[in-house]
This record gives C-alpha cells, structure tokens and sequence, in this order.
C-alpha cells in the first residue's frame, strides 16, 4: 500500500469537518458533503443489526460466547435512525470544547461513515480532516495514530478550519468569524496559517441562542413537545390552548433523548423566527418590524414580534440578556467586539489584509441580518481610513459548509499532493509527524 499513488484525484480523497454540531463528510472536488451527520450517538440496549444506511449500527464490542446474559451497548448513528423513539436509548456527544472528547463513540461514527456513507475500504482513500485551531498536540496525534492504525488510510493530513474556510472563499489571508454551534470565534489566517496568538473566542453560538429561545418559550407557556409524542392535532392560535393527541405505545424514553428531539426543535424554531437588527436593538424600532408565525409540533401556532430580535442581540451586545446559572452576559463580549480584539493581537502590517477580508462562516451566522450586523458594528470599532469588507457566501452550503468546501478545494489541488503524510512516512516516523507536516 505504501507506494500507492495517493493524489486527490486518482483515488478520490475523503474530507471530513467536524463540529459540535455535526460531522460533514465527503469526496474532495465534490461542491457539498455527501453527508451531514450529527455529532452525537444514541446509546441503547435493544435494536438489530442491519446493513442498510439509517438502520442500527451493530458495532457491538464481542458478546461472551458463555451464556451470561450480559448487556452490550447498540449504537445508532445518524438522523434517520436517532430520531427513532426507543427504550433507554441515551444520546451522548463525542466532541469537547471544539475537539474531541470520547474516541469511542467517535469511532463508531467513523465505522458507519465508511461502512454506511462512503461504503468503500478507509484504505483506499487519503483523508483531510479539519481541526479547531485551538486542538491540543495529543488529540492531534491520537487521531493521527487512529487513521493509520485502525483505518490504514494510505495518507492523512490535518488542517484549521478556520484556513479551510478562508480558502473556501478565495482567500490564503483574512479574519475568519466562525459562528457554530458552542462559540463563536475570531480567526486570524496568514498566507494559510492560522496566527495563533490572535485566537479570540466566546462561548456565545447556535447552543446558547437555542437555550435562550428554549426558556422564552417555557416562560411564555408554549408546550414544546417534540413531534415523536403528537398523534393527532388541530391548528389553533394565539394563545388558545393547544389541542392535541399523544400518539399511543410510546416507549419509555430517557431525558436525554427527548431533551435531544426538544432541542431540534427549538432550533426550527431559531432559524425560521430569529433575526439580528442592523442597528442595536432598541424596543420601539423593532415594534414595526413584520412578526413571523411559527407553529409548533403541536398544531399551536403564534406570532413572534419583538423577541425575534431581542433574543439574537446577545451575540452582538451581551449585555443585554443575563444568562441563567450565573454567568452574566456583560463578562462576556460580542461578536464585533472579538473580531475588534483579534485584529489587535496581531502585527499592524497586517490588520488591513485581515479587515479587508473578514470571512463568515459557520451554521449560526445564518440568523438573519448577522453578516449585516457585523458590518455596521465593525465600522463604528475601526478607523473610518481601514477598508473594511465582509465576505459571506450567500449560498447556503457554501456559508454552512464552508470549511468542508475549503477542504475539498485543498485536497484536489495538485501542488497539495506532496503535503500528504503517506502511510510510509508514519511508519517510518510516528505519529509526532503531525505537528510538523500540519503546523
Ligand atoms: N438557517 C439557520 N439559521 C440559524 N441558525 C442555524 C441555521 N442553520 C444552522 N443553525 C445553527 O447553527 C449551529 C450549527 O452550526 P455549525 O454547523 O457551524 O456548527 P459546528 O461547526 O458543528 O459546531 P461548533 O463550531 O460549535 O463545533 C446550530 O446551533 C444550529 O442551530
Ligand atoms: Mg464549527
């Protein structure tokens, strides 16, 4: 295997950009991923192996052959299957602090994306993943060890993905702003590196607007039963009590999958309603803008006026909403102010290059009004005299997929094809190689 010719293009390079979110994954010259696959695995005792795509993964660890009725996790993997209600299924997320946390679950994500999504040998294709820029030296080595060891990837190679993003949109240099899932983060790149000591992040993302929208809603009396449990209903509105129908012979499920399905649909809920004012939210302007209807699992349907915009100002102006459990918003800043803070880290002769090509990216910044917002807060923050521009794909795949497409761009140039660790090269030097090949 080791002299085969591993070019992106002969054998088809897999790309995988992982987040709390959800792991995308696909062939490199591709446009999308051919799968987005949630960041988290359902951890159950019943289920039957099947082979097809979407059914449970038995990827059971060896039963004892005696006759001790011992009970061997099943996982399930992937949308399809985990919105399956089942008995004593838990649902648990691999990944930490943007890296990854519990290696096991992981690789049964891997294991079904190869078997279920790819459905081809991990040893016949190169793998690119993308890394946060803040991954720490043994995760990086651990994933390097597990797709030599367990998968003999012929190549590998690992890459920011803050630079995959910048890439995605032209760009070796620029200020990338990642609104994700758990945070959002200001990442300076140059000429394709990440400047390290420019890094500024806040744990303000997707999750935390969820979990303010989450406890408006309780607040307002609004039943957010997922739709797994409603049978029948009727449409009522406006504060009419709901009418509905539990469907009958629901197993008995655990919190953490019904706090699991609650949480998707709350976050319907924050991409169809929500918007960010151009100009910092203040009551009686918003008082005029048009209200947006949503209707829940439920059948109830409402209007929502004013905290369509309210509850999004916190990522721009923390302040505004104090965070339940302590934390107050104001010890934590707002989107602009982190970029702000990011570009003053970095050497003067380059904030130009970084204002001049300030990237969106990330699931989060599709709220509505967000890469308008953060142009007018960037240019009340910085000299009339800096050219300031914000890049953000409108395409939806391009903005939500922006590292994986960086990836996939990367990955099929021909100038790359020597930047690969080959299967030869670790054997031959370890895994310590990453830290050197993948600055
Ligand atoms: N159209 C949309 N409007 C608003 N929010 C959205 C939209 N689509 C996705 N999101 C939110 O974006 C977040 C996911 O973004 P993304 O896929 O960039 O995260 P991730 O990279 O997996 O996570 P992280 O960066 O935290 O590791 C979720 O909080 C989701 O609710
Ligand atoms: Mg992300």
């Amino acid at each position: 295997m080791s002299n085969m010719l591993y070019g992106g293009d002969e054998i088809g390079a897999l790309v995988f950009d992982l987040g709390h979110y959800s792991l995308r994954v696909g062939y490199a010259q591709e446009d999308t991923p051919k799968a987005e696959i949630p960041a988290v695995v359902g951890i159950g005792e019943d289920g039957n192996c099947n082979s097809v795509r979407g059914e449970p993964m038995d990827i059971d660890d060896k039963r004892p052959d005696n006759n001790i009725t011992q009970s061997t996790p099943k996982y399930y993997v992937d949308t399809t299957i985990l919105h399956v209600p089942r008995k004593g299924m838990e649902v648990a997320s691999y990944m930490k602090d943007g890296m990854i946390e519990d290696w096991d679950h992981f690789e049964k994500v891997l294991d079904y994306t190869y078997s279920k999504v790819i459905q081809s040998n991990a040893e016949y294709h190169p793998v690119l993943f993308s890394e946060c820029p803040w991954n720490v030296r043994n995760k990086r080595e651990k994933l390097t060890e597990l797709m030599f060891e367990k998968y003999n990837v012929p190549a590998y190679f690992l890459v920011k993905n803050a630079v995959l993003a910048a890439f995605a949109n032209g760009r070796a240099t620029g200020m990338v702003v990642d609104s994700g899932a758990t945070h959002t983060s200001a990442i300076p790149v140059q000429d394709g590196f990440v400047i390290t000591g420019g890094i500024c992040k806040s744990p303000l993302g997707g999750d935390y607007i969820s979990m303010q929208c989450r406890q408006f809603l309780q607040d307002n009396d609004i039943d957010l039963s997922p739709s797994y449990m409603v049978g029948s209903k009727e449409v009522v509105k406006d504060h009419d009590k709901p009418r509905w129908v539990k469907k009958k012979n629901l197993p008995e499920v655990t919190k953490s999958w019904h706090n699991y399905m609650t949480k998707k649909l709350v976050q319907d809920f924050q991409a169809t309603v929500l918007q960010v004012c151009e100009t910092p939210y203040d009551e009686k302007s918003v008082s005029t803008a048009p209200s947006v209807s949503y209707e829940f699992p439920t059948g109830y349907r409402q209007d929502f006026g004013n905290e369509r915009f309210r509850i999004p100002e916190a990522l721009f102006d923390p302040s505004v909403v104090p965070m339940r459990g302590g934390v107050v918003g104001n010890t934590i800043v707002g989107v602009g102010n982190i970029v702000t803070t990011s570009v003053g880290m970095c050497d003067v002769d380059i904030r130009p290059a970084l204002y001049g090509s300030v990237v969106v990216t990330g699931g989060n910044s599709f709220i509505q009004g967000f890469p308008e917002r953060l142009n007018r807060d960037l240019s009340m923050r910085i000299q009339s005299s800096m050219r300031l521009k914000i890049i953000s794909a409108n395409g939806c795949a391009e903005r939500r997929f922006g590292s994986w497409i960086g990836g996939s761009i990367l990955a099929s140039i021909g100038t790359f094809q020597q930047m690969w660790i080959s299967s030869q090269e670790y054997e031959e030097s370890g895994k310590s190689q990453v830290e050197r090949k993948c600055p």
